[in-house]
């Protein structure tokens, strides 16, 4: 049992502090920005709730933070009253926010000068992955740390893997993002044409899925794709954040994202219907609209 803190109590970071609670049986204080989430949490599973997060990760051996972007992550970690202010010499930050590659290095390079360790964790596996416990985990930093906190993460992870130095586990979010841009459209396209040709969906799914054009998105999405229900699910507003650090990072590294550019935009456009906090497979809605 170790002494965990968990920073950020959203749709993810909430049943992921929850399984470090109940799974892992670590001892976990909780810190959320919205102070009742954090006092619902620890009614429901135990615990301790902080005021700040200086105060959550004070003497923490690992302290885990889940919150929206670089900014956010830079407020709860080197902000005035930021866990970096009070983290234990040999503790580990473990960060699940997508967030930039560049912030990564800047915070595990702050976090080496403290005597301190910082790992960029990014999750995939949406809300159902974190409400199970079976999100794959990209990590970036040094191994020594990675080995001491893998074995922590697993109360909610199917797959932790070390990607490389800090940084690493960002870039191959950004990688994930990328691949789920163009094959989302494509499934929106799919499905649109198809109606359009008056099949039945269903049918075509059941027998396409088992075929080359299988995927995770076809398989989780399809059903809620035909019937136009969006309330759920992985934002556009996070997509679009998502997308535009891959865009500046391919800007940096000189790759080409002509694809993922162009989803961009529609995911733009799917804002300006609305569709700010719809699933990412509203793609859809915008080719039907
Ligand atoms: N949702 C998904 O399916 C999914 C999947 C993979 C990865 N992610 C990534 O995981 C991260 C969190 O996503 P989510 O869906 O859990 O988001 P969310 O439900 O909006 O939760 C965000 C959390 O961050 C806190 N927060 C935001 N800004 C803050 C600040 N400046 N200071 C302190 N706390 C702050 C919020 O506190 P309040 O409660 O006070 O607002 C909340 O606890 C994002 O980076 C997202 O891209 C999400």
């Amino acid at each position: 049992m170790a002494s965990v803190a968990f920073l950020g109590l959203g749709v993810m970071g909430y049943p992921m502090a929850g399984h470090l609670r109940n799974k892992g049986g670590h001892d976990v204080t909780v810190y959320n920005r919205t102070k009742a989430k954090a006092e619902q949490w620890v009614a429901q599973h135990g615990g301790t709730v902080a005021n700040t997060p200086a105060e959550a990760a004070d003497g923490k051996d690992f302290v885990f933070c889940c919150v929206g972007n670089d900014d956010d992550l830079r407020a709860v970690t080197i902000g005035a009253e930021g866990a970096f202010q009070s983290m234990k010499q040999g503790a580990i930050f473990i960060d699940n926010t997508t967030a930039s590659a560049e912030v990564a290095r800047e915070l595990a390079e702050k976090a080496q000068v403290r005597g301190f360790s910082f790992l960029d964790a990014p999750v995939s596996g949406g809300q159902a992955g974190a409400e199970n416990g079976v999100l794959t985990v990209m990590v970036g930093g040094e191994q020594k740390a990675f080995d001491k906190a893998k074995p922590v993460i697993d109360a909610y992870a199917r797959m932790v893997g070390l990607m490389g130095r800090a940084g690493s586990g960002q870039l191959t979010k950004m990688i994930n993002q990328i691949c789920i841009a163009g094959l989302v459209q494509g499934l929106a396209e799919g499905i649109h044409f198809g109606k359009k040709a008056g099949l039945d969906i269903e049918k075509v799914i059941e027998v396409i899925s088992r075929g080359a054009a299988g995927s995770w998105q076809m398989e989780n999405r399809h059903k809620t794709m035909n019937a136009g229900k969006y309330d759920f699910g992985f934002a556009v507003d996070w997509m679009r954040k998502d997308l535009g650090i891959c865009l500046a990072e391919a800007d940096r590294n000189g790759a080409k994202l002509p694809v993922t550019a162009l989803v961009d935009q529609f995911y733009k456009d799917v804002q300006g219907m609305g569709g700010k906090r719809w699933d990412t497979s509203s793609l859809l809605a915008r080719l039907e609209k």
